[in-house]
């Protein structure tokens, strides 16, 4: 790397519902900056909508966590980087392998068919807020538990596991986290389901990781180890995600009253899915990702980029770039926000994104229409966000209605 590392990676928050501010100054000055990440290495930070597109997409730059110079946003990632030796991060052609696997469960059609148990798990959790009285914890009451139930639904992992897997996955989120406490939480939940998939190949049931074993593992397509890895993945991506958008949604919009408006009568579901597209913007969870390294030399927005070299494409601020989005910073629940990156571009993005969306647009669809009134039940102020994290979000929701 070139060039004096100018701030320390990740960057702190001003408001908290916003990025950083500085994003905005180096989108306008130094689109692609070099920073200094907690060990002391170097990467190049690139935070315009163009060129974040332009190197997700480019085949010189690797997912892989063992390409020389990739960056580790945290010791406790270097120890135990994130979904090692699963399929995102592998390049092209193995990651082709995998995503070939599971292309056919996540299509539109597909992922159709969980619309009733999604409503159902919706109007469910909303149920049990209100006839336990008129406040609630909206993180454990909703966020979690809807997305939570219909992963555990599609992949075949028993609900009843929940808080098991919850507590692991949160302690891999954590960039805090001591080194051996995240290698002993992949661990268990490696463990874990090792046991599953194992029991599934004995009794295979009518889901996701049975059909893997019968039409990809028995073949001898995927090996063991390769299905429970897969298995990971989904599980470990397929709910902590939309969790933290369905509670950062909610928090935004109701600092943003008016914008939730529309979501109160009968709300027509094309102006929720404008909504949604609006929030996924607004509120970027992959918020300090994601990270690549480079395997040949490329030239983006002015700046050589050597093999070796570390990147960190910046997604919330992509979102923010007002080349692409009207007064940016503003939340307006009535724009077409559908370039938004926050579900990545190229070949690894979000194969979730279909079943995150049906979910969403069953909360957002739903929420503000059974609780017209609510409102936070605590100052604002006292909302505890996770700074700290690799997804953005809150610890807890109070509410009230
Ligand atoms: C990849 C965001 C929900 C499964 C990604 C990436 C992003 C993302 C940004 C690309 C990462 C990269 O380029 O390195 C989100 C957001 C979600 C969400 C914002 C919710 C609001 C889900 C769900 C699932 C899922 C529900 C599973 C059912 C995956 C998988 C990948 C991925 C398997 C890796 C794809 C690959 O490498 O080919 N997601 N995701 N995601 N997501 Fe999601």
């Amino acid at each position: 790397m070139t060039g004096d590392p100018l701030f320390d990676y990740p960057l702190r928050r001003g408001e908290r519902l916003d990025p950083p501010p500085v994003l905005g100054e180096l989108r306008a000055d130094r689109p692609v900056c070099p920073v200094r990440l907690w060990d002391g290495s170097e990467a190049w930070l690139v935070t315009r909508h163009a060129d974040v597109r332009a190197v997700l997409a480019d085949p010189r730059v690797s997912a892989d966590p063992r390409s020389p110079g990739y960056p580790f946003l945290s010791a406790g990632r270097a120890a135990a980087p994130d979904g090692h030796g699963s399929f995102n991060h592998l390049d092209p052609p193995e990651h082709g392998r995998f995503r070939r696997m599971l292309s056919g469960e996540f299509t539109v059609e597909r992922i159709a068919r969980l619309r009733p148990v999604v409503q159902r798990t919706v109007d469910r959790a909303i149920d049990a807020m209100v006839s336990a009285g008129n406040r609630a914890e909206l993180v454990r009451a909703l966020a979690l538990p809807v997305p939570s139930f219909v992963i555990c639904e599609l992949l075949g992992v028993p609900y009843a596991d929940h808080e098991f897997f919850e507590t692991r996955t949160a302690a891999r989120m954590d960039l805090t986290r001591a080194p051996e406490l995240v290698r002993a939480a992949n661990a268990e939940i490696m463990g874990y389901l090792e046991q599953l998939v194992a029991e599934k190949r004995r009794r295979p049931g009518d889901d996701l990781i049975s059909r893997l074993i019968t039409q990809h593992g028995d073949s001898g397509e995927a090996s063991p180890g390769e299905i429970v890895d897969m298995v990971r993945l989904l599980l470990v991506n397929g709910y902590e995600t939309t969790a933290n958008m369905i509670a950062l949604g909610v928090l935004v919009l109701l600092r943003n009253p008016d914008e939730a408006a529309v979501l109160r009568d009968d709300p027509d579901p094309e102006a929720v899915e404008r909504l949604v597209e609006e929030l996924l913007r607004h509120q970027t969870i992959v918020h300090i990702a994601p990270t690549r390294a480079v395997l040949a030399e490329l030239t983006v927005g002015g700046t050589v980029l050597r093999p070796g070299d570390g990147v960190i494409t910046s997604l919330s601020s992509a979102n923010r770039d007002a080349t692409v989005f009207d007064r940016p910073d503003a939340l307006d629940c009535g724009r077409d926000a559908r370039r938004h990156l926050s579900f990545g571009h190229g070949v690894h993005h979000c194969l979730g994104h279909t079943l995150a969306r049906l979910e969403l647009h069953a909360v957002f669809g739903t929420l503000f229409r059974r609780l017209p009134a609510l409102r936070l039940a605590v100052p604002y102020e006292e909302v505890r966000f996770k700074e700290d994290a690799g997804l953005y979000g809150v610890h807890r929701l109070d509410v009230t209605w």
